[in-house]
């Protein structure tokens, strides 16, 4: 939890995402929520990163949605963010889930080049979504079987 909450801090530090941090309950939800994949990434016994987020099975067809994805800064760019991702994708796909979504703010360049380097594409501008003022952009992304 120490290690969560240290990632979360030093990743969401900027004002679009205040009201978005997760805190101690926001990670427990997720950890005992059965309808939630949440994974860690761990380097020499440190936590370091982290991906979480709701399997829609409710929807038809089911969808999976990325709530949260953050990589310690000093640890970004060398593809621990990809893999955690890439997991995240794979396990949605046992759960039979053919899209994924996910919000993020349009300030956040390095976030939605990283997604888009995935596959994800703009889908929808979310007015007000961060705050008033502070638009959020849903993006999705296919999620086929690899071949
Ligand atoms: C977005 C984030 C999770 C990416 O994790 P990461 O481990 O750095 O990603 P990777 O090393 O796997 O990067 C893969 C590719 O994404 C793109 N990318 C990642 N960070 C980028 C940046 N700052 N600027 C531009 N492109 C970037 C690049 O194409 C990169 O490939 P490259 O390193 O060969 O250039 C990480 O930057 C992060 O934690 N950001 C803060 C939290 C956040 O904004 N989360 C997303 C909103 S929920």
């Amino acid at each position: 939890m120490d290690g969560l909450l240290t990632v979360e801090q030093q990743c969401f530090n900027v004002c679009y995402y205040a009201f978005y941090t997760l805190d101690r309950r926001d990670f427990e939800y997720y950890f005992e929520d059965p309808d939630s994949l949440f994974l860690a990434a761990v380097l020499d016994d440190r936590l370091v990163g982290y991906i979480l987020g709701p399997v829609e099975t409710w929807r038809r067809p089911p969808t999976a949605h990325i709530d949260s994805i953050a990589i310690l800064p000093e640890l970004q760019h060398k593809g621990i963010g990809s893999r955690l991702l890439q997991s995240f994708l794979t396990l949605a796909r046992q759960q039979d889930c053919r899209g994924v979504t996910l919000e993020v703010s349009p300030a956040n360049e390095a976030g939605m080049a990283f997604f888009a380097g995935h596959g994800f594409q703009k889908a929808h501008r979310l007015r007000n979504y961060y705050g008033k003022g502070l638009h959020g952009l849903l993006m999705a992304a296919p999620n086929h079987p690899q071949p």
